[in-house]
């Protein structure tokens, strides 16, 4: 996913973008590039492109460097360049090239702008903008296969005098998202920034401005950030930033937008003697556990407190249906919170992915709610969901886990996962953060409904061993990578369970596709024999979850067997001491007892153990 950061300050601009773009590449990229505008206007050529220094490669941020290195050595006026905009690009329009790299420069190289997002209709303002240039301008104007190179053509030709008037009054003519940071050497000390569909935050800080798409760009600098909603535009400089916004008024009308404490440390965005982010975050488990937890169990009253939801008694009881909408892992997390408020709380869930609740028209019963889950608090189909929602009425709550995050602030009420900044593109905490606060909001409808003291007490106090089951499972890693290890030359594998281990499969198969780029499915244990079992054979492992309290282990047993007959390899993650199970498959990947309900926690860290070590040893890139 692409990543953008901006600087206007005192200091030498190229080192701050250069470890803001560092701090980026977790997301992914193909390729990366920074502008920079000497403040002084030396450098300045006899066209007015001269103040700018554009660096792009479609490489790493260690290339750039080193590409940026060599051309400060040929113009050192930019050293101390005092304003930079930098990215790292995700390839969607054009491949990774050089010339597809952002940033990109309007013709007369009075723009250079960075953008994350899709401009739906690029191809017609092209063609537009081609139309209205002078014929022989034409051939050669367009430098780049992207989508992203219509900004800086549309703020160029509405451009007389004031960047942000010109920025605001081409944004009126974009269909589409962005996240968009544009600098220009006719001002020098100015960023402007602009939102929709795409995070831009901007930090605070004492004579500096930094602004960025993602707050770990930020937190090293300052841990107040001001977070951009959808039609800010924001002007900036070293001593001060501005929003408007194009909602309230077009092109634009001041707006103040309350700033965010944000409390993660820096540690928690390095990896701290870890090889990969994801390895770090696996075992941050059992402290993300707890924090998710902490101050929310209540024993003495058997139930679990959470206020960020703003339910009165009445509301708790009075919501008779839930839709839990959410994309990828967070989906899975939302079908394991069916089960847990179905059979804790009684309340019908409804689980639809974001995209289809956005599209389909949802039906929306009066007493629903509508629960939105996300880790980044950013995923736009999550977010199109809430608006989606929140127009038709429904008491929308937010499960995210970025504080300030888009999703969080437009649910307007929720609960955060609390699991900490999750740097790796797989999810892992998060995910289990997210488990446990829906088992909390299953403990707290039902203590509202028809769940007991007494059970509600024995939920309590299994949910508070979360922390515990997630650290046995991390003590027994050298088991699981030696398993990893046996199967990792596999070009397919499946992954079955029931009841609540269904949810874990396809989590366990999301895991192991995204990061060892194995084909892998996740299947209902009932469903193999319904068709995929075709596929089953030598070399197809299945890897099979049954822990011994769950109420269909029998019948998964049954399955694994099906599977054996197929002469499908088999690895069993089953309850330590469960020796039928473990029989039964050619590995066995112990898990500590538990009841079936909090089973999906040490299950999934053991898929994420085995999907990572199975990844390194094919020597993928993880991160
Ligand atoms: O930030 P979100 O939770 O909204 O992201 C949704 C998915 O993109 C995300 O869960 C994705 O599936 C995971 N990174 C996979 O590990």
């Amino acid at each position: 996913m692409c990543g953008i950061i901006g600087y206007a300050g005192g200091r030498a601009a190229s080192g701050i973008v250069l470890a803001g773009l560092r701090r980026l590449e977790y997301r992914g990229y193909d390729s990366a590039g920074i502008a920079l505008c000497s403040a002084d206007g030396q450098g300045a050529g006899e066209d007015e492109t001269g103040a700018l220094l554009l660096v792009k490669t479609p490489g790493k941020v260690a290339e750039l460097e080193q590409l940026l290195n060599g051309a400060l050595k040929e113009q050192p006026q930019f050293s101390a360049a005092g304003a930079a905009i930098g990215h790292t690009r995700w390839a969607t329009h054009g491949a990774p090239t050089e010339a597809n790299a952002h940033p990109h420069l309007s013709p007369g190289g009075i723009v250079a702008i960075v953008h994350n997002g899709i401009i739906d209709n690029y191809r017609a303002l092209r063609e537009r903008l081609a139309a209205a240039a002078p014929k022989r301008a034409r051939s050669g104007m367009w430098r780049s296969e992207t989508d992203s190179e219509v900004i800086a053509h549309l703020i160029e030709s509405c451009y007389e005098g004031d960047l942000r008037a010109a920025v605001a009054r081409a944004l009126e003519r974009i269909e589409g998202t962005y996240g968009l940071l544009v600098m220009s050497p006719l001002h020098p000390d100015t960023l402007v920034a602009a939102r929709h569909g795409s995070p831009i935050a901007v930090g605070v800080c004492d004579g500096e401005t930094l602004i960025a798409s993602d707050v770990s760009a930020l937190i090293s600098h300052t841990r107040r950030v001001v977070y951009l909603d959808d039609g800010d535009i924001l002007a900036a400089t070293a001593e001060q930033f501005d929003i408007a916004s194009a909602r309230v008024r077009k092109p634009c009308a001041p707006v103040s937008r309350r700033p965010t404490d944000i409390d993660w440390e820096l540690d928690e965005i390095e990896k701290g003697g870890y090889e990969h982010f994801m390895l770090k975050e696996i075992h941050e488990q059992p402290q993300a556990l707890a924090n998710a937890m902490r101050g929310r169990l209540v024993p003495g009253e058997a139930a679990a407190k959470l206020s960020g939801l703003q339910l009165s008694a009445e509301e708790l009881a009075r919501i008779d249906r839930l839709i839990i909408t959410a994309c990828g892992t967070s989906m899975y997390a939302g079908l394991l919170g069916k089960y847990l408020l179905e059979d804790f709380a009684g309340i019908p869930v409804d689980v639809m992915h974001a995209a289809e609740f956005r599209d389909r028209n949802p039906i929306i019963a009066r007493n629903a709610a509508l629960i939105a889950i996300s880790q980044s608090g950013e995923t736009a189909d999550t977010l199109a969901a809430v608006r989606e929602g929140r127009r038709k009425g429904a008491t929308v709550l937010g499960v995210c886990n970025v504080v300030g995050s888009s999703i969080a602030r437009e649910a307007g009420r929720g609960v955060y996962a609390h699991a900490g900044p999750e740097i790796s593109v797989a999810s892992t905490k998060a995910f289990s953060c997210q488990v446990a606060v829906l088992a909390m909001m299953a403990l707290l409808f039902g203590r509202a409904r028809r769940l007991s003291r007494e059970e509600g007490a024995r939920m309590l106090e299994e949910l508070a061993r979360l922390p515990e089951l997630a650290q046995a499972v991390l003590d027994r890693e050298g088991d699981i990578a030696a398993v990893a290890a046996k199967f990792a030359d596999m070009n397919s594998a499946f992954f079955i369970g029931r009841g609540y281990m269904h949810p874990t499969c396809l989590e366990g198969a999301l895991k192991l596709k995204e990061i060892s780029y194995i084909h892998a499915e996740g299947y209902h244990a009932a469903e193999l024999k319904h068709g995929p079992i075709a596929l089953l054979g030598k070399d197809t492992p299945v890897i099979a979850a049954a822990p011994r309290r769950s109420l269909s282990r029998a019948r998964t047993l049954n399955a694994m067997q099906e599977c054996r007959a197929r002469r499908a390899p088999l690895i069993a993650i089953a309850t330590e001491g469960d020796a039928e199970t473990a029989k039964l498959a050619d590995a066995a990947i112990p898990i500590p007892d538990c009841p079936e309900f909090a089973a999906p926690i040490p299950v999934v860290i053991a898929e994420q153990l085995f999907a990572y070590h199975v990844a390194k040893q094919r020597g993928c890139e993880i991160d």
